[in-house]
């Protein structure tokens, strides 16, 4: 691992918001090419202000690099084509009459051909088993919503793919399909924010756990076993490893 490329460097990222909420107070970590990061940390963490902060929708102070390339005012485009950014709500990202065009957006603005934006659309929409590309997207329920969401930033093939709660309002089998398709990517850096620690179990290797700061970084089976780490920061080992006693 240690020889694949630096995608994300982030170094005493800093964060706060107009009402004087200090997000980010330090944080700094990296991700190589191929990894699979989960962050997690209670309501309020910071999570989705470090995604956001990643392409330059929140503003940080501290340095982020994507791809070698320092997140400035003049970067912000090179960076957008690179990061790609599943908001924690999906309302913040549709804004198209169908779901196909939504889901082709991203590919079209980087210039592909319509055939290839056209197949990019089909193979996305596949990968989350969303069957409703030519409906408008206020006509979904959420969960549909949240699975064009995805499907909108997967069409890009961004370098780095930046979730934020991919799985909240899932079904079972939606939830099911994702963490397939998670598992069985090879190539994709992923950066997922989120509480289903069940799914990151099953899907990351290693986890970086928020708390306006690094509190702790390392891999999934080091931090999800810790109970004690957990309880410090109001999260639980992952269902799947408690034993369950039915009332
Ligand atoms: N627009 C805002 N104005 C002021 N403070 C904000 C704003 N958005 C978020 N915050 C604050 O910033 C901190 C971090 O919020 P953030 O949304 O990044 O947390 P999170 O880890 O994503 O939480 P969750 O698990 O609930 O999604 C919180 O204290 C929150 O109240
Ligand atoms: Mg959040």
């Amino acid at each position: 691992m240690s020889d694949t490329a630096v995608i994300l460097e982030c170094r005493e990222v800093r964060s706060s918001y107009p009402d004087g909420t200090q997000a980010l107070t330090d944080v700094s970590f990296s991700m190589r090419e191929g990894e699979r990061v989960a962050l997690i940390g209670p309501n309020g963490a910071g999570k989705s202000t470090l995604l956001r902060a990643l392409i330059g929708v929140q503003p940080s102070e501290g340095d982020i690099h994507v791809d070698g390339i320092r997140l400035t005012t003049k970067t912000l485009r090179d960076i957008r084509t690179r990061v790609g950014l599943i908001f924690q709500n999906p309302d913040d990202q549709l804004f198209s009459p169908t779901i196909e065009e939504d889901v082709g957006f991203g590919p079209a603005a980087m210039g592909l051909s319509r055939e290839e934006v056209r197949e990019r659309v089909r193979a996305a929409l596949e990968d989350v088993g969303l069957s409703a590309a030519g409906r408008n997207p206020l006509h979904l329920s959420f969960g549909e919503r949240r699975l064009a969401a995805i499907a909108a930033v997967l069409s890009m093939r961004p370098a780095l793919l930046a979730m934020d709660e991919p799985t909240s309002n899932l079904d079972p089998a939606h939830r099911r399909r994702l963490i397939r398709w998670l598992r069985k990517r090879e190539s994709e850096t992923i950066l997922l924010a989120t509480h289903d620690l069940d799914m990151v179990a099953e899907t990351c290797d290693r986890v970086i756990l928020l708390s306006r700061r690094v509190a702790a970084d390392g891999s999934a089976r080091d931090i999800l076993t810790d109970t004690d780490l957990l309880a410090e920061h109001g999260l639980e080992p992952p269902l799947g490893m408690q034993g369950i006693e039915f009332r």
